[in-house]
């Protein structure tokens, strides 16, 4: 076998063992008749990942991006938000779009509506601890009524001809991790592929999320395994596929302001190296053309409003970044904001000051 230079450091061993990881890594995915350009998914974040932000991560290297999730009745009322969450003018295919809900004859409405307007994969979302969602037995609380599940994705498979996946967490609570009985019932209800966050809905964000449940999921069923939780650097997204042996990695928080993440793990699986940091000229960017994909996406009084939330999440951690997102978030304007931000990072290079007061 001819070895890559990249790996002259290791053991002979341990390079036939990265490069047959390299082979899998490049087995790519399926979802129906979609293949997905490489195993990164953008996972669905309710506020965050509209069209912009999905586009901005296909770009820089995501193989799919999860839209917002869109409530089934909110999208047979047809409101001008929900509306706009199922836009997708433009964007990279395959375009899949997450649904929720609790009643099977109305998600199959909902997936239908989706579909004629152009989504091209119905993501069911059974994962979302969220009161609003779980008082109305829907989200994660699902996971408890396993017969409802099964009516619930019947009915959508059986009401679109696009591919259908499902989103859930490793079960209810801690003692009733019942992730592989749902998989089951997912498979045999016609799920395409199945998204799995490694905690309960029980822990909602605490603790570390957990791989041996996904793994077990994996190992139980035949659909394709998407494995998703605190995974937030190269080597966390390696491990968790050599783990888990799950078909892709879904990240969320940590692509947020920093949307280059997928990038940097596809360049670290690919090579077993690590891809320099972004400059700051192509942060600065990335950044003004996301804020610009914003004000064109929404209108400019929200536009603002977005972005606000993204430039807190790009500037952490650089120098002065509280003082300016303090002067930041104060702004009404898209022009204002796009000077601030090229005076910010004009500081940040060239060392000079800005006036954020
Ligand atoms: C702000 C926010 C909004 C979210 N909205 C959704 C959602 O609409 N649908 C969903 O299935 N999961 C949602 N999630 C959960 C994420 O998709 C993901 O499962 C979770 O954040 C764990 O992945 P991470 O550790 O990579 O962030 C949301 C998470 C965050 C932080």
């Amino acid at each position: 076998m001819k070895l890559s230079k990249n790996y002259s450091h290791l053991t002979l061993n341990q390079q036939v063992i990265e490069q047959r990881y390299k082979l899998s890594y490049n087995t790519l995915m399926k979802i129906g008749k979609h293949t997905l350009d490489n195993k990164l998914i953008v996972a669905p974040m309710a506020g965050v990942t509209d069209r912009p932000f999905r586009q901005m991560c296909r770009d820089l290297g995501a193989g799919m991006a999860v839209s917002e999730m869109v409530g089934s009745t909110s999208l047979l009322r047809g409101s001008a938000k929900t509306l706009r969450r199922a836009n997708h003018d433009g964007e990279t295919t395959p375009r899949s779009v997450q649904i929720v809900g609790f009643d099977p004859k109305m998600m199959g409405e909902a997936a239908k509506i989706n579909e004629d307007m152009g989504a091209e994969i119905i993501d069911i979302n059974m994962g979302c601890p969220a009161k609003k969602v779980c008082n109305m037995l829907s989200g994660s609380a699902l996971l408890r009524d396993e017969d409802l599940v099964a009516r619930i994705l019947k009915a959508t498979v059986n009401a679109v001809s696009i591919p259908v996946t499902l989103k859930i967490r490793t079960g209810w609570c801690p003692t009733s991790r019942n992730g592989p009985t749902i998989a089951k019932i997912a498979e045999d209800n016609g799920i395409k592929a199945l998204a799995v966050h490694g905690r309960t809905r029980s822990c909602f964000f605490k603790g570390d999320a957990e791989y041996e449940t996904i793994a077990t999921i994996k190992n139980s069923v035949n659909i394709p395994i998407i494995a998703n939780g605190d995974i937030n650097t190269p080597e966390k997204a390696k491990e968790v596929l050599e783990q888990t042996g799950a078909d892709a990695v879904m990240i969320g928080r940590a692509a947020q302001g920093r949307p280059w993440i997928f990038r940097e793990i596809n360049h670290y699986i690919q090579t077993g190296e690590y891809l320099p940091e972004p400059k700051l000229d192509e942060i600065e960017s990335i950044l003004t053309q996301h804020l610009e994909n914003l004000y064109k996406f929404y209108d400019e009084y929200i536009g603002v409003r977005m972005a606000r939330k993204h430039v807190s999440w790009y500037s952490k951690g650089q120098r002065n970044g509280g003082k300016f997102r303090d002067y930041f978030n104060r702004i009404e304007s898209a022009a204002e904001q796009q000077t601030a931000i090229k005076d910010f990072f004009g500081e940040l290079k060239h060392g000079s000051i800005a006036n954020f007061s």
